[in-house]
């Protein structure tokens, strides 16, 4: 869809919701751009989600910004891995038959190291690894790709924002280049969004989810963006989100997920969100820029 007919969509589904906002609020309506496309985990419909392969084929696509799921092993390294154990997304249950329930929290980074990621998506994707954050940041720099980095399951990890924060300094992601153009920090958990605006107050971030607008107010304090599943929201929604001011002093904004199909990407975008999350990044930006 071409820009002027997404904001026209979005002028009519607004409605009154628009009328009530000031303009600059409103930013697809606006500008006329469409939103940022965001591989999940990786062109995750073509490639195995979270691996190196993953996000290769995002930047094979032109696709510029991923998101990824960080996790952390027994020995307290860092990887990119979205469920909180093995055995979906690896060869664990071939490999390690004696440690049921697999866990990624029960295996060290040199066991996980040693399982194959990417067989169970297809054959040619054969050996392809977990990647531990710090080579995931590596490639994603040599791709010159942005990151939408997900902290996963927090409350089996104490101290994971401050050793992510720490991973990311130590990749040198903490300049202001990467934190003003490449780096978005995001999580289901509060406290773990709050805790790294505590650390790291130059470090965007994204709280998932989607949060009752009298909450708002609270989390616009240390956050950026809301990020809810597409399945939740409205253009009622995503305008009352752009109203309110965040960490940064713009107004929060909105990624959602995860939209797969032109026909969901055109709706969403007509409801003015900044970002669509997507496996098939090509089949959004396609739907969302036009020809
Ligand atoms: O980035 C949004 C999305 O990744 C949140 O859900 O379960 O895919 O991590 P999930
Ligand atoms: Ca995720």
């Amino acid at each position: 869809m071409h820009a002027r007919a997404v904001a026209a969509t979005t002028t009519a589904l607004l409605g009154t919701a628009a009328l009530l906002l000031p303009a600059s609020d409103v930013r697809a309506v606006e500008t006329g751009e469409p939103p940022t496309v965001i591989a999940h985990r990786g062109a995750s419909a073509y490639a195995p989600e979270n691996t190196l392969a993953a996000i290769d084929k995002a930047a094979r696509l032109g696709i510029r910004w991923v998101e990824n799921d960080v996790q952390r092993t027994r020995d307290g390294r860092l990887v990119v891995i979205h469920d909180d154990n093995l055995r979906r997304t690896t060869d664990v249950e071939e490999v390690f038959p004696d440690r049921a329930p697999w866990k990624v929290k029960d295996f060290t980074a040199a066991e996980i190291a040693r399982l194959d990621a990417g067989s169970w998506f297809g054959p040619s994707y054969a050996g392809a690894r977990v990647p531990t954050l710090a080579q995931y940041m590596r490639r994603v720099e040599h791709n010159h790709q942005k990151l939408l980095l997900e902290i996963k399951n927090p409350e089996l990890y104490p101290g994971i924002e401050q050793q992510t924060l720490k991973v990311l300094a130590n990749e040198g992601w903490l300049d202001r280049s990467h934190l003003s153009q490449r780096l978005v920090v995001q999580s289901f958990s509060v406290d773990t969004v709050r805790t790294v605006h505590e650390l790291k107050p130059g470090v965007r971030t994204g709280l998932l989810g989607t949060p009752n607008v009298a909450d708002l107010p609270a989390y616009a304090r240390f956050t950026d963006q809301i990020n809810p599943s597409h399945s939740t929201i409205s253009a009622g929604y995503v305008a009352a989100v752009h109203a309110f001011t965040g960490a940064h002093g713009r107004p929060l904004a909105v990624s959602t997920w995860t939209v797969n199909d032109a026909r969901t990407a055109r709706k969403v975008a007509g409801y003015g969100v900044d970002g669509i999350i997507t496996n098939t990044p090509d089949v959004v930006r396609d739907a969302v820029q036009g020809p």
